[in-house]
């Protein structure tokens, strides 16, 4: 359990309040909390002394009076959000190292603990970022799509904290808990292009500035962030917990694999970005892939989420050959991609590069941003193709997916030529701990929008007009 975090000075209680005052809520709101409040007690329906009751009048009455103590309880449930949030942002989010997240999956998996750790552990994550979602500015905070996805979160919270007061001994308890977490990842689904889909209206709405922009970028990295960290928490709970082992595969563990063939990752990963590419493109460049590893003739393997490493992979490999095939159009042939992957004592890092023409050094770090492509925006809701590139989210969110267990992801591009993408990972499972957003008082002086001068002169256009200085002859 997370330790309470330090109380706030009052200055800030005070901006923490006006700011709660000035959120708005929708109709909508109340609509999606009327959905899941816990079922209300059984009513004895004796009538009153001396009243005879038809046993139709007696059902009638029966059915108006669940439908006000629903709506008591909805109302009393709705009106306690905002205290639940309030109760659990208090506490820091509990990283877990992937060795942690193997020992409670693991044969003496105990699904009683679990269960206890992640009816405190998942309100605290939740609320922790929920506190964040309030801080985003009005315009991009009231929009349609963010509002969905603030509805889903409270849901959400509310369908967890049905668990707090129940027994963990109850097998029937336990099984209702896996259906909820269900429940819960599949109402999440949409999160990112729901998001996406807010920032897209936003920015065709308002007139973008660069504070704002930073301010949207700080909160979607540690939104996101904590959204793969309950996905985790979520996935590891249901997969070891449905009642299924996998029987083929003993080395994997819920999402985890404690034998990850890295090499096997990056094949497959290419192949889906290829056939993409040859849909696209008609065309697509080869892969000449190098393991370096101490141990020879040993392909190399970590203790890792294969399909967060897949995820990575396939992002850059579309990126790879997108770019590969715009610089060499005129051209018969592809230079091919080159992975190589190495294995040390403290990282594994795995290094993509393509003769893709590269980007200027000035556009690099932009290209992490959730509001940079160069690819015309895909349409939302079309899934029928994934598409080869278009939200911008490629880089930022596998950027995420390697700092989520401390690794990294970093581009070194030289225009003209190509760029090398290299991810970084833990090689040990000990030292793969979850990076997790804490809402405290740093992270609320991060999203206090500064719009004071740069203290570093802006170089001019113009050279500069030197007739002012020219001393009379
Ligand atoms: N290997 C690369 N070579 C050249 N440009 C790249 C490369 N990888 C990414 N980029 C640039 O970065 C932008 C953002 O990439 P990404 O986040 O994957 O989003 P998307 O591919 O959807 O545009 C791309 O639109 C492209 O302009
Ligand atoms: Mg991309």
């Amino acid at each position: 359990m997370g330790l309470p975090k330090q109380s706030k000075p009052a200055p800030e209680r005070f901006l923490l309040a006006s700011r709660e005052r000035k959120q708005r809520t929708p109709p909508f709101y109340w609509l999606q909390l009327a959905t899941f409040q816990r079922s209300p007690p059984e009513l004895s329906l004796t009538g009153s002394v001396g009243v005879k009751w038809s046993s139709a009048a007696r059902a009638r009455l029966h059915t108006v009076a669940m439908k006000f103590v629903r709506f008591i309880m909805r109302s009393a449930a709705a009106v306690s959000v905002p205290k639940h949030i309030e109760h659990f942002a208090k506490f820091s989010p509990s990283p877990l190292s992937i060795k942690q997240f193997l020992d409670f999956g693991s044969t003496n998996a105990c699904e009683k603990t679990s269960f206890v750790f992640l009816r405190q552990e998942l309100p605290v994550r939740l609320c922790n970022i929920m506190k964040e979602i309030n801080l985003l500015p009005d315009e991009l905070l009231t929009t349609p799509s963010v509002q969905m996805v603030h509805s889903w979160y409270i849901q959400s919270l509310m369908e967890i904290l049905e668990f707090l007061d129940k027994n963990p001994d109850d097998h029937k308890v336990l099984g209702e808990f896996v259906d909820a977490l269900v429940t819960i990842r599949n109402r999440h689904n949409d999160v990112v292009t729901t998001m996406a889909q807010g920032v897209i209206e936003y920015k065709e709405t308002f007139p973008q500035d660069s504070a704002t922009n930073q301010n949207i970028q700080y909160f979607l990295d540690r939104f996101y962030m904590s959204r793969i960290s309950i996905r985790m928490l979520i996935n590891q709970h249901t997969l070891v917990f449905d009642g299924t082992t996998n029987p083929v595969h003993p080395s994997i563990i819920g999402s985890i694999d404690s034998h990850c063939q890295v090499g096997d990752v990056i094949q497959d990963a290419f192949q889906n970005a290829k056939m993409l590419c040859d849909q696209y493109y008609l065309r697509s460049p080869d892969l000449i892939l190098q393991e370096m590893s101490s141990k020879k003739n040993e392909p190399i393997s970590i203790v890792y989420v294969p399909s967060h490493l897949y995820h990575m992979l396939f992002e850059l490999f579309k990126n790879a050959m997108r770019a590969t095939i715009d610089t060499h159009e005129s051209s018969n042939s592809l230079p091919p991609i080159q992975v190589k992957v190495s294995l040390g004592g403290e990282d594994m890092s795995i290094k993509v590069s393509d003769k893709g023409g590269g980007v200027p050094f000035r556009k690099t770090e932009k290209l992490f941003s959730y509001m940079y492509s160069t690819a015309p925006a895909p349409k939302i809701g079309d899934h029928t193709r994934p598409p080869l590139a278009g939200f911008g989210y490629g880089l930022p969110i596998s950027r995420l997916y390697a700092k989520y267990f401390q690794g990294d992801l970093q581009l070194f591009s030289m225009e003209g030529h190509g760029t090398d993408a290299v991810v970084y990972l833990k090689a040990l499972s000990t030292d793969s701990i979850e990076r997790l957003p804490v809402y405290n008082k740093t992270a609320l002086k991060n999203y206090k929008v500064s719009h004071e001068a740069d203290d570093w002169c802006i170089p001019r256009k113009e050279p500069l007009d030197l007739r002012p200085f020219k001393v009379a002859k």
